[in-house]
């Protein structure tokens, strides 16, 4: 999809508010539309009007106007761009204007997003691509740096699609080697420096929670850091930690057929802060960002992992194993103690698909968020509201902190006494391994992808939570 300012295409598109005049079209055809059509600029309520000798508009209910987010226009740009792919218009005009709070600006780059996320489709497996018939955008709008602002949104979306496309690639051809690889043609030519960490490497630094869980598989793990320092290397670096278990059979403690149903997506941690990286460096925010992933399969042979292992980690901390499943806290105390310990981080934040218990809590739409610092999630949290990635604190109770001590280990993996609440338990699992930086854990087994896409996102993965991760170390 290509964007261009200014120029008046045949088909406009017009965002309305609930009972906003409709003076963009003729008194016989609106009167029609409020009247006869029972049109009121309602959420989401579309009207149609293309043909030879008609208006040539689609309009797009906002609902009213007090209440219309940053969020509500991107929603409304994805449904009319929705519509006139359905109705195969090829190119189409879009009005920019302010409404209610919102700035022109603003509404000029929740337009560029909506089409950008209507447009996605990840087709890489079909024979047969689908391709949209909208291929070309014009904003009609007054704001002087208008090109920049589309440029950066377009590249911000790059980002969120390349996170996509690698949570929807499956397990055959996505793994630790793989999934390396693609990271280092992405970044090919750009300002960030990939190092890969291969199993002998891993082996030498001692990441043994890592190794530990990788053991069955016949692919290999990767320790895979990515860092972007456009203030140089002394300056400290907001930390992006990403789970990055490609497969997750459970091991021993094997899943359901249901329950691994969705299992290549359990690097989806990773591939946001791939996605981030990418969008911060060819945006070249002028902020120093390093991103550690650690990359493995969670699967089973004769030597796996068992449930009551003790495994030792990059730390020197000891844990049992009493659940194979809970793989995801073993291999991020390592990559975490790496960026505690190896990165001058100014924080550190992780994303992890790493409970089903955040469903339960929070739902398919919600990302559970949990930090040893308020003050920080505060700051975060507020991105996450401009941006419409919906988010909620769990509190790291102490409770749950008592529960991590092992009785023949130093931690245990799982509460010996599971109280149902794992997400929290996990989080005070990885706090033992962030030494004291200041850090966010963002728990997406629930937002990272669906069947059925939520809002405005496309079915499979979404690409939560790469904007607000963008848009929090652009402000920070
Ligand atoms: N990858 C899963 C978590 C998950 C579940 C992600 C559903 C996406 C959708 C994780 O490794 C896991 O298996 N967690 C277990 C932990 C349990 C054994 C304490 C879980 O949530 O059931
Ligand atoms: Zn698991
Ligand atoms: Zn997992």
């Amino acid at each position: 999809m290509q964007f261009t300012t200014g120029e008046q295409t045949a088909v406009t598109v017009y965002l309305v508010s609930n009972g906003q005049s409709l003076d963009m079209l003729s008194e016989d055809v609106s009167s029609y539309v409020t009247s006869t059509l029972d049109f009121k600029g309602k959420s989401n309520e579309v009207f149609t009007n293309l043909g030879p000798n008609s208006e040539n508009v689609v309009l797009v209910g906002l609902g009213d106007e007090t209440k219309v987010t940053k969020d509500s226009i991107v929603h409304a740009a994805t449904t009319a761009t929705k519509e006139l792919n359905k109705v195969k218009v090829t190119e189409a005009s879009f009005k920019v204007h302010s409404v209610g709070d919102l700035s022109e600006s603003d509404v000029l780059k929740g337009m560029v997003e909506g089409a950008l996320h209507a447009d996605y489709t990840f087709d890489t497996y079909k024979s047969e691509k689908q391709t949209n018939s909208l291929k070309q955008v014009s904003l009609l709008t007054e704001v002087d740096d208008a090109s920049e602002l589309i440029e950066e949104v377009v590249t911000l979306l790059d980002g969120v699609n390349l996170t996509r496309d690698l949570v929807n690639t499956p397990a055959n051809d996505l793994y630790p080697e793989t999934l390396a690889q693609k990271v280092l043609d992405k970044f090919e030519g750009t300002d960030v420096d990939v190092q890969v960490f291969d199993k002998a490497q891993l082996e030498e630094m001692g990441a043994d929670a890592l190794l530990a869980v990788s053991h069955a598989s016949v692919k290999e793990p990767r320790l895979i850091v990515l860092s972007y320092l456009p203030l140089g290397d002394s300056e400290p670096a907001v930390s992006l930690v990403g789970k990055g278990v490609t497969y997750d059979s459970g091991g021993y403690a094997i899943k359901t057929a249901k329950g691994m149903a969705g299992m290549k997506t359990d690097m989806a941690g990773a591939a946001s802060m791939i996605g981030t990286m990418y969008a911060l460096a060819n945006n070249k925010v002028q902020k120093n960002a390093v991103a550690v992933i650690a990359a493995t399969e969670n699967m089973i042979a004769g030597d796996a992992m068992k449930n009551g292992d003790i495994i030792g980690s990059l730390k020197g901390t000891t844990i049992e194993v009493l659940n194979t499943d809970a793989e995801g806290r073993l291999i991020l105390a390592d990559a975490l103690y790496y960026a505690a310990t190896k990165v001058n981080s100014s924080c550190i934040i992780d994303a992890a698909t790493l409970t089903g218990a955040v469903i339960a809590a929070l739902g398919k739409n919600i990302t559970g968020t949990m930090t040893n610092d308020q003050a920080l999630l505060d700051e975060f949290q507020a991105v996450s509201k401009s941006t419409g990635e919906d988010m909620w604190q769990l509190p790291i109770h102490d409770d749950f902190k008592q529960q991590t001590k092992g009785k023949i280990s130093d931690l245990v993996n799982i509460a010996v006494n599971p109280s149902g609440a794992g997400t929290m338990f996990a989080a005070a699992f990885l706090e033992h391994f962030v030494e004291e930086t200041p850090w966010i854990h963002l728990d997406i087994a629930g937002t990272s992808s669906s069947a059925k896409g939520n809002k405005y996102l496309p079915d499979g993965a979404s690409g939560i939570p790469v904007k607000t991760l963008y848009e929090f170390v652009k402000a920070k």
